[in-house]
């Protein structure tokens, strides 16, 4: 069946996220079940305060997720480890064997953060060089590279950061490591939209929900809104547009990954408030009104079931998810730990909704 204008509802396999920050201690108790309630797996970011860089560290986080998930929930953690300066490769290879076995926590790729390019970076690459070894061993081990996409130059408008980031880094770094299957995260640009469309098979994209739906006037329509901050920065319609594209394109290298990443609303409304927009509690909603938008609702489940899981060379999930055309609002905040958690549109109607499982 063909969606249209009409379809009031809309069942997809069951969708995975390949791009989430569930943070850790007390507020895992509210976020990851809001994601276990609408995906099957998820990517795990490791930019937790210190990072991720261990495979005993990622075990130990994956345990701690599961322990909050809803009783009879069978979601999977896909866990990751950030990159360093100093990473050993042997760590890559004890990585690689979490992979072989029937692991409830396997660790499928490692993050390259530009030191300095986003929340919780300041551990990260400073030159991509230094960590060509740990590279040849992701490589070898099949591992994906994730990447944060942007340069950290001061002297780079922060508009630009992305689009040089792929000049100057991405094209030779690709060039480099021929095989190493690598996903461009979070991706905001017509450029970067291109770049990976043309970039050949073992190059990918994630797409957020919020850059499908919102352009850069969001952050400041009325008076400054610090909810719709996030980094990389939602850019200029054109950009929008190229975005919307690439997903709904049908090609399998663009897939989903909210990037869902909840702050303290203290922290986002404040005079040098926090980049991360938090969506997890409402992804397949926000994506389900994108690709409406689009026209291209029969775009979806590729998009949000099958493209990422076969570019990780994973199964694709069993069993299915229904959304349904019906207007509700949205709730305005949830418990975060002793803090508040403020998701984007709070207390706004959305056209889509999930039925429960
Ligand atoms: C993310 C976070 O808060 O961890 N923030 C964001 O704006 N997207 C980090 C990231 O993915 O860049
Ligand atoms: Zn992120």
């Amino acid at each position: 069946m063909h969606p249209t204008d009409a379809t009031t509802t809309l069942t997809l396999t069951r969708p995975d996220d390949w791009h989430l920050h569930v943070r850790d201690g007390d507020v895992l108790g509210t976020v990851v079940p809001h994601t276990a309630a609408q995906f099957a797996r998820a990517i795990i970011m490791p930019n937790l305060k210190p990072p991720v860089t261990t495979v005993e560290q990622a075990q130990a986080y994956a345990g701690r997720i599961r322990a909050v998930l809803p009783p009879g929930s069978d979601f999977t953690p896909l866990m990751t480890l950030y990159l360093t300066d100093r990473l050993d490769p042997a760590e890559i290879r004890r990585a690689g064997a979490t992979r072989a076995a029937t692991h409830q926590a396997p660790i499928v790729a490692a993050k390259l953060y530009p030191a300095g390019a986003t929340t919780n970076s300041d551990a990260g690459v400073t030159d991509i060089r230094r960590i060509y070894p740990v590279l040849e061993a992701m490589q070898r081990e099949g591992l994906l590279l994730l990447v944060h996409g942007e340069v950290t130059s001061p002297d780079i408008d922060l508009f630009d950061r992305e689009a040089v980031f792929i000049e100057e880094q991405l094209i030779p770094l690709r060039r480099d490591f021929p095989e190493l299957r690598i996903v461009m995260e979070h991706i905001t640009t017509r450029e970067a939209a291109h770049y990976v469309r043309d970039a050949g098979p073992h190059t990918a994209a994630t797409i957020t929900a919020h850059h499908l739906l919102f352009n850069r006037n969001a952050i400041f329509t009325g008076g400054i809104r610090p909810h719709y901050y996030c980094l990389p920065v939602l850019k200029r319609e054109t950009h929008r547009l190229a975005l919307v594209e690439a997903a709904t394109s049908g090609n399998p290298r663009f897939f989903l990954g909210t990037d869902s990443a909840p702050h303290p609303a203290h922290l986002k409304e404040h005079a040098s408030g926090c980049a991360g927009c938090y969506t997890a509690h409402a992804a397949l909603e926000m994506y389900a009104q994108a690709f409406d938008a689009a026209g291209a609702l029969d775009k979806l489940e590729g998009f949000a079931s099958f493209h990422g899981a076969d570019f990780y060379g994973l199964p694709r999930n069993s069993g299915t998810r229904t959304l349904q055309r019906m207007d509700w609002q949205t709730p305005t905040q949830f418990p975060f730990g002793a803090a508040e958690l403020k998701p984007l549109q709070g207390g706004e109607t959305l056209p889509w909704k999930l039925l429960p499982a």
